[in-house]
């Protein structure tokens, strides 16, 4: 097992009614004036915005907003957030959404806590030292900013979306209430369970040695939100799985599943964040579509790893328990059952397995920019089971195509 490093300081509040505590919340953290950050518009129609709004007033905290977060969040808004909190001399975020919304609310307390252009943390010419405190009420399960170091940020200019990773906006407190995902079209629910997988599969395909306990915490995560992923196609408003699938979106992200990990490979993610960049595609689905291609491309680097995936996510019957024993035509075999598996969930509950399927039809010519965009350039490699450069990155798009 690796050395690691495991820091989660967000404070986390479960459960139906959780966001009626929102003011102690506040008060807890004696924050003067807050920046009120939402979406698109599914805030304001579930009512949730103006219960916050009431809840603020009857408490005598003072606040100024902003919404219009669009997913794949734009660093127009972000600037326009920084002048905002500056001017109104905020002292805390409060992002009301899901990652987007929160992700802008990350670059937000970035931008006004430091110097300089914010985009810089971005294109890591610069790290951030600080950040404005983020609380979060989070609305749909996905991305795992509620309790992730991570924020995500789409510059229109040139369409580049670029992440920057710093422990210091990780949120304070995150409330928690799955009742508030009830109104999430299905799209968005599957293509959030498909992200919430993903964060765990990312770290899962690695090429550390022995994890018998994260590899089980893993394992476990995996089959339970596959199983509440198709229970939610049925039945959106079950609210055990809606649970499940919003904790298990937190722990996938927080960096649980990646103790004692060489970090994993986050090659389909970088693969995955060009196409959103580009196209605008969800997420969750983006992922989908690429990671069949990315793992019939690199399984062969690490098949014992993917047969482990067969039998304990897919429950694939492999002919002896100790895989390490097998021979290699049948690993290989393994490997190839699972990432169709893989698949076959994906298409159950919806969720696209090319590019095609997401809406896009990828020219050659596009081919190249987003793999030279990956690539930055051809100056970086993705990926640890396999290190991928451009032509890796064109070879997997293409396969992803159609
Ligand atoms: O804008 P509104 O009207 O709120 O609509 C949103 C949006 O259209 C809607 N929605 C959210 N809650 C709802 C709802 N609609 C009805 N009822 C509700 N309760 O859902 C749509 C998607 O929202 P968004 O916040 O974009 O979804 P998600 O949480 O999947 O976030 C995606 C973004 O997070 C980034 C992604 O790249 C993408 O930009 N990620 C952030 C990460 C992080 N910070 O740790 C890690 C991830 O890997 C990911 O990259
Ligand atoms: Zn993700």
């Amino acid at each position: 097992m690796n050395n690691f490093t495991y820091y989660t300081p967000t404070r986390i509040l479960f459960g139906k009614d959780t966001e009626l505590q929102i003011s102690e919340l506040l008060k807890d953290l004696h924050c003067r004036k807050i920046l009120l950050h939402y979406g698109g518009g599914s805030a304001k129609r579930s009512g949730l915005l103006s219960r916050i709004e009431a809840a603020l007033q009857a408490s005598g905290i003072e606040y100024v907003s902003l919404g219009g977060v669009k997913p794949n969040p734009r660093l127009s808004l972000v600037y326009e957030g920084i002048a905002l909190c500056r001017k109104e001399h905020v002292d805390f975020i409060l992002a009301i959404g899901g990652g987007s919304v929160i992700d802008s609310a990350k670059a937000i307390g970035y931008g006004v806590a430091g110097d300089g252009d914010v985009w810089d943390f971005y294109l890591k010419t610069r790290a951030p030292e600080s950040c404005l405190p983020i609380g979060c009420i989070l609305t749909i399960a996905a991305a795992g900013s509620e309790m992730s170091d991570s924020s995500v940020i789409t510059n229109e200019d040139g369409w580049l979306k670029r992440g920057c990773h710093s422990s210091f906006c990780r949120p304070k407190f995150a409330v928690l209430n799955p009742e508030l995902t009830y109104t999430l079209p299905q799209y968005q629910t599957e293509s959030g369970c498909v992200d919430i997988i993903m964060h765990t599969m990312e770290r899962y395909f690695n090429q550390a040695e022995n994890m018998e306990l994260t590899d089980g915490i893993s394992e476990n995560l995996m089959r339970t939100v596959i199983k509440c992923a198709k229970i939610l196609k049925q039945d959106p408003t079950n609210y055990n799985a809606r649970a499940e699938v919003m904790w298990a979106g937190s722990l996938s992200h927080n960096g649980l599943t990646g103790c004692g990990t060489d970090g994993g490979d986050w090659a389909s993610h970088q693969l995955e964040h060009e196409l959103g960049g580009m196209f605008d595609v969800a997420h969750g689905a983006g992922l989908a579509a690429v990671w069949g291609s990315w793992a019939r491309y690199v399984y062969k680097e690490n098949p014992l790893r993917f047969a482990r995936f067969a039998v304990n996510v897919h429950q694939i019957e492999a002919s002896r328990q100790d895989l390490s024993t097998l021979p290699a035509e049948e690993l290989d075999a393994l490997a190839l059952a699972g990432i169709k598996a893989m698949e076959q969930f994906y298409r159950s509950i919806d969720m696209p397995v090319s590019i095609r399927e997401l809406g896009v039809e990828l020219t050659d010519e596009q081919i190249e920019e987003l793999a030279d965009k990956c690539s930055f350039g051809q100056t970086r490699t993705v990926g640890i089971i396999k290190k991928l450069n451009k032509a890796d990155m064109m070879e997997i798009y293409k396969a992803a195509r159609s």
